[in-house]
């Protein structure tokens, strides 16, 4: 025994036992062997920072949304990509309001999840594997704090030019992004300064996820600015039209494919 957690599909093993404690059926979690329990995430930062978000809110239905929730899903236009579906909250909206959706997630047990509550056009992989394949969109969704999936400077045009691989003419992409840069507490701004004199932007997070005995590899998350993301996106295909941040620090970004 390390006391280092093994790799494994964390999300799915947390969103599995989640939606057990939502819907009052299958494993879930007890302390004292009796009572229901919580699920909570666990999130590791590189500097170690460790945080515990419960899980709960990644199943709950529209009127328990955040306010960009809805507004980003008001946004949305013909077939649609959800990516980072999870546990498939808003997935299950669009279906419900006649929009073509698929849900994409690199993990397999929150497919499972999504795929049990109903959620009927699911794909496994990253946004890379499925932009070798031949569908196309109309809008996509990264919510759920998903601006994150641009990771930093270096995957963030890679990972548009895949959008822009499956988008059809007038494409949009909607995500939800975060400004790290309201805070005064000093692990945090110590914590940018430091990510920036390693070349990095400030709220690069490294990070790795915890659930029970599992763990993932470190991987970059972004939190960013909206002036960063405009940055970001400038030399891609796509072109920052919009930034919602009636809710900041939480915002939402339009980008529209350049034509
Ligand atoms: C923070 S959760 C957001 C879930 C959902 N969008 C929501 O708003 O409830 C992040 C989701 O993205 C998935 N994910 C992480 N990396 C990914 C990647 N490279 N490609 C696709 N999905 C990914 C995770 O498995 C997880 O389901």
């Amino acid at each position: 025994m390390t006391g280092e957690p093994r790799i494994g599909d964390v999300f799915g093993e947390m969103l599995r036992d989640a939606y057990a404690v939502h819907v009052g059926a299958g494993r879930r979690p007890l302390a004292g062997g009796r009572l229901p329990r919580p699920v909570i995430e666990i999130i590791e930062r590189d500097d170690g920072l460790v945080n515990g978000a419960p899980a709960a809110h990644y199943l709950e239905g529209p009127e328990h949304w955040q306010p960009y929730d809805h507004r980003a899903v008001d946004r949305v236009r013909g077939e649609t990509l959800d990516v980072g579906v999870g546990g498939g909250r808003i997935a299950r909206e669009l279906q419900a309001r006649g929009v073509p959706v698929t849900g994409l997630d690199t993990s397999p047990g929150a497919l499972r999840v999504s795929r049990h509550r109903g959620v009927r056009d699911l794909v496994l992989g990253t946004v890379d594997e499925h932009a070798a394949g031949d569908c196309r969109y109309d809008t996509f969704l990264l919510l759920g704090n998903n601006l994150g999936l641009f990771e930093g400077r270096e995957r963030a045009p890679r990972f548009l030019a895949a959008l822009a691989a499956m988008a059809r003419p007038g494409a949009q992409i909607v995500a939800q992004g975060t400004d790290p840069y309201g805070t005064t507490d000093p692990l945090h701004t110590g914590y940018h300064e430091r990510n920036r004199r390693r070349g990095r932007l400030g709220g690069q997070l490294r990070l790795r996820l915890r659930y029970r005995e599992l763990g993932t590899d470190w991987f970059d998350y972004l939190v960013c600015s909206a002036d960063e993301l405009a940055e970001l996106v400038h030399g891609t295909p796509w072109r920052l039209v919009d930034v919602d941040d009636r809710d900041a620090p939480y915002y939402l970004a339009t980008l529209r494919l350049a034509e």
